[in-house]
């Protein structure tokens, strides 16, 4: 139980007298008598918290009867209610709060009772929403012992250290029931139109959850128009919007996209491929979704939303930090003093990493922020505007990059080509871009291209130029090295549950 302070606010109960705007009217004096004082309500007794089942309809009366809170006034009591994050599926009336829980995890309940005076006081407790129970015979049928309902991995409170202050859950936190729906369903090829591919497919765990090749590979051969993006620690960051245009507004958003695209999973209703609704009577016929959404959801409809709310809620427990630059940062507390653990290279490619170029950095910093490294919301372009597989279009669209950590494998090569466009396949090369960004000579192209890029990186229309020595080259890939973490790569909860 969150104990609420009672919220008491004293209600003035002045009259406003129509000093301003007030339609005109010219006897302000009418209103000159002073109105007894309000006592607000408060609160008299508590609610306890309450427990709930997914799938099982759930009422409670958060006034009791009228008993939780009491007014010296008398006067008459209205109640609003607010659920943090969201209601699942709960709402309310006079305070009641009713509905069939539509996810497992706690709500937290806000009840506010007003006196109508302008005095209201509030009391707080939690709803605890237990998955349903279920049997899971045609689970472990397919799975064996790697998913166990009554024994679930721990993705919901996995350690994030206390540096760690961003954080875009989007309103749907990771429960370890959803997560682990959300896991069969990341590497589950079910997902395509002709049982081929799967969100692993072009997101390999071995690869920090992206894909070697420059483009990846779909359903009947369909390539991707862009580089697969890392999946680290995507709820780690300000940046709400996903992919490399921030097209999608929310991760949630993000990941149904995939299922719909022509290309990628084939559900798109077009050229006589399935669509979206093909799929969900598909998933709702395997008996492994009728058990895991029943136990997640309450019952085996698969609906759009509940397909993001769980893949989501895996993606986003994808996290790494357990690299040398985390060991480093917990025992200095701050990014920019030298790390102990760190070589004389690593510490130096720190430096030039965190400092802007006015200070003889490399200004990385200034759109991949550490500790979490993630992209700076509002960033522009950086100078890399290619079409994978093309050497005639431009894109000047990409102004996300996922986070930098785990950019490198642990032997320090990169875990796929970089960029949008897959075209930088080192990071010495990547380095390079940076150190002199080349802008485009024809017109309108360079125009444009000027218009867009990000204004730390235009070099005043030359593009920037950071002429950095070989030395500090080395010393930034140094550094970028030490933002790998070994767990993702190797965690069960995060591995193919339909291999043995
Ligand atoms: C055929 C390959 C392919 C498949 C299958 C695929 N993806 Fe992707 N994914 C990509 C590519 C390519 C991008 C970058 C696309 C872009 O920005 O235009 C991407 C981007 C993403 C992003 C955005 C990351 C960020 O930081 O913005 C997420 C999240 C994601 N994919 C999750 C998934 C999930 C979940 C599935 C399964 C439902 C899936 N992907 C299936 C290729 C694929
Ligand atoms: C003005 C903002 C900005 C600055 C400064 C900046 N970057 Fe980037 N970075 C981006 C954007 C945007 C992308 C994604 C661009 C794309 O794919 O076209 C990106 C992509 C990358 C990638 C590729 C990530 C991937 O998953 O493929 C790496 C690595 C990288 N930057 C490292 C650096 C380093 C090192 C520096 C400093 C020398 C730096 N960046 C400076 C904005 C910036």
């Amino acid at each position: 139980m969150k104990n609420l302070a009672p919220l008491l606010v004293i209600g003035l109960g002045l009259t406003v007298f129509s000093a301003c705007g007030g339609g005109g009217g010219s006897t302000s004096s009418t209103n000159t008598t002073t109105p007894a004082a309000n006592t607000a309500p408060t609160l008299a007794t508590a609610n306890a918290d309450q427990t709930a089942t997914v799938g099982t309809a759930f009422n409670y009366d958060a006034t009791q009867a009228g008993t939780t809170f009491s007014d010296a006034d008398n006067n008459t009591l209205t109640y609003t209610i607010a659920y943090a994050p969201n209601a699942q599926g709960l709402s309310d009336a006079a305070g009641i709060i009713s509905g069939t829980p539509s996810l497992a995890g706690t709500v937290s309940i806000t009840i506010t009772a007003n006196d109508g005076n302008g005095g209201t006081v509030s009391d707080g407790f939690d709803i605890v929403i237990a998955n349903a129970p279920t049997n899971q015979t045609a689970i472990q049928a397919k799975f064996g012992g790697r998913i166990d309902l009554d024994n679930l991995a721990n993705y919901a409170n996995q350690t994030v250290p206390n540096y760690i202050t961003k954080l875009n859950d989007g309103g749907n936190p990771i429960t370890d029931a959803g997560a682990t729906l959300g896991r069969v369903l990341f590497y589950d090829v079910a997902l395509s139109t002709d049982d081929t591919v799967a969100c692993a497919s072009c997101h390999a765990q071995s690869l920090g959850f992206s894909d070697p090749n420059t483009v990846s590979e779909g359903v009947e051969g369909g390539l991707t128009s862009r580089h697969s993006m890392r999946l680290i620690n995507t709820q780690f960051a300000d940046e709400t919007n996903f992919f490399w245009d921030e097209r999608a507004a929310s991760h949630e958003a993000q990941e149904s996209q995939p299922l719909q695209d022509h290309n990628e999973h084939g559900f798109s209703g077009q050229n006589g491929r399935p669509s979206f609704a093909d799929l969900v009577t598909k998933l709702e016929a395997i008996d492994y979704y009728q058990e895991l959404f029943t136990h997640v959801f309450g019952d085996t409809t698969v609906t759009e939303a509940r397909l993001q709310q769980a893949i989501s809620q895996f993606v986003k427990s994808i996290q790494s930090f357990d690299s040398k630059f985390d060991e480093g940062r917990a025992q200095v507390g701050n990014n920019a003093a030298d790390f102990a653990n760190f070589t004389t290279d690593e510490n130096a490619g720190k430096t030039l990493f965190l400092n802007a170029p006015n200070n003889g950095g490399a200004g990385c910093q200034g759109c991949h922020r550490a500790p979490e490294f993630d992209i700076r919301p509002g960033s522009g372009h950086n100078g890399v505007i290619g079409v994978a597989n093309s050497t005639t279009e431009s894109d000047l669209t990409n102004t996300r990059a996922p986070s930098l950590r785990d950019v490198v494998k642990a032997d320090g090569t990169p875990n796929g080509p970089l960029m949008h466009d897959g075209s930088l396949t080192t990071l010495l090369d990547m380095i390079n871009h940076y150190n002199a960004i080349q802008v485009p000579t024809d017109e309108p192209l360079r125009t444009n291209f000027l218009d867009t890029i990000d204004n730390r990186l235009s070099g005043g229309g030359n593009g920037q130029r950071l002429n950095l020595t070989e030395t500090e080259k080395s010393q930034l890939v140094a550094f970028l090295g030490t933002l790998t973490g070994t767990s993702i790569y190797q965690d069960e909860k995060l591995s193919d549950p339909f291999q043995p």
